[in-house]
């Protein structure tokens, strides 16, 4: 571990002392977890949006994968976390706020986002507040769009009848043993609509 890994993981810690709930883990995420969370994203996603980001694991993962800073926003809840990211990172867009307001924000000049990437601790939130960071999520995306998220749990840590309610269904991609706590990703996305299942042939119309 380097010196910049140990000085995250020291922050991570004293934001984890000042407030368990929110931070919800002791330590930041291994780069195992980093690169199975990104591995779906590319230069070509367009624009990114990370929530909790906390010390950045996913951040430099994103930055690594060829997401120009300019198409990356991140939304931190953690005053301590976003200052610091704001200076690391000063042309990406760093938002101090909770992400289930995220559709009050315009972002990239309004161009919809490629996929959201999300290290925020949902088994610990509310049903109510974790349906409010999906819509958000979901209202910033282009209807093809992806929302990765990670557990430590045993199952999508998006209780199925969010899922329903807002027309999403996830799939699990993933899986490792090297992060510490072992963790899974799952990729939410709108169900395709019975229309664009069946869509007609333009030439036959
Ligand atoms: C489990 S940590 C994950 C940090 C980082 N993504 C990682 O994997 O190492 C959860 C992060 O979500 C942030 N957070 C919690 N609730 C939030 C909210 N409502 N809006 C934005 N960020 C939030 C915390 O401050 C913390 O940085």
């Amino acid at each position: 571990m380097n010196y910049q890994h140990r000085s995250e993981a020291f922050s991570f810690f004293r934001a984890w002392v000042k407030d368990p709930w929110r931070v919800a883990a002791i330590s930041p995420s291994g780069p195992a977890l980093a690169n199975l969370m990104t591995s779906g994203i590319s230069a070509d996603t367009g624009p990114v949006i990370e929530l909790g980001p906390g010390t950045g694991a996913f951040t430099r993962a994103l930055l690594e994968r060829g997401v120009r800073q300019s198409d990356l926003a991140l939304v931190e809840f953690g005053s301590e976390f976003a200052t610091a990211l704001h200076h690391r990172y000063p042309r990406v867009r760093t938002l101090w706020m909770d992400a289930a307001r995220l559709h009050t924000v315009r972002l990239f000049d309004g161009r919809p986002a490629g996929a959201v990437v999300s290290g925020l601790p949902l088994l610990s939130m509310p049903a109510r507040k974790v349906a409010a960071i999906l819509n958000s999520s979901f209202r910033k995306m282009d209807p093809g769009g992806s929302f990765y998220q990670f557990t430590y749990g045993m199952g999508c840590p998006v209780p199925r009848r969010i899922l329903d309610h807002l027309g999403l269904q996830a799939v699990r991609t993933g899986g490792t043993l090297s992060n510490l706590p072992p963790a899974s990703v799952y990729r939410i996305q709108r169900k395709p609509t019975p229309f664009s299942q069946s869509r007609p042939d333009t030439e036959t119309l």
